[in-house]
């Protein structure tokens, strides 16, 4: 289990979710250096809600079919996008970000919310920090089974 993993899992325990998941964004931030987001959507009536997050003001409600964070929830799939830019569907809410990293948190067969990350830097993201994030995203979905959320 690697050093971010375990500290998030720390983080989890934690019953309140906001308090937990802004915890896990601060954690994300501060841990992965060159990000200028590093946050949460949860889906919330039909659409993606803005979260828990570190980093500039963002987009407050994403339609599902639309964004990366859209496409996340539609495949239920993680977007690895080293070039936002070459994306027709993304959603620049800092004109600053040129990678993105967004990854869906799965409850019972359902995308309950995601992790995003965004990067001022071209190709950021690593297949390794891809897995961080994907082991993250589990265990964020154990804690929302456990506590409740
Ligand atoms: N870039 C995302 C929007 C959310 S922000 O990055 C915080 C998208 O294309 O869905």
């Amino acid at each position: 289990m690697s050093m971010i993993n375990e500290m998030i899992r720390g983080l989890l325990e934690e019953p309140d979710m906001i308090a937990a998941l802004g915890n896990v964004s601060a954690c994300i931030n501060e841990v992965y250096d060159r990000l200028n987001w590093a946050g949460f959507y949860l889906v919330k009536n039909g659409e993606l809600v803005l979260g828990p997050f570190q980093g500039k003001v963002a987009c407050t409600h994403i339609a599902f079919n639309s964004g990366v964070c859209g496409a996340c929830y539609r495949e239920m799939a993680v977007q690895r996008v080293d070039n936002v830019h070459e994306r027709r569907d993304h959603i620049a809410c800092d004109a600053a970000s040129c990678s993105e990293l967004c990854v869906p948190i799965i409850v019972n067969g359902q995308c309950v919310a995601e992790i995003d990350l965004d990067s001022p830097e071209y190709s950021r993201f690593t297949e390794t920090e891809e897995k961080e994030m994907l082991q993250a995203a589990s265990d964020i979905a154990e804690a929302w089974l456990k506590h409740q959320w």
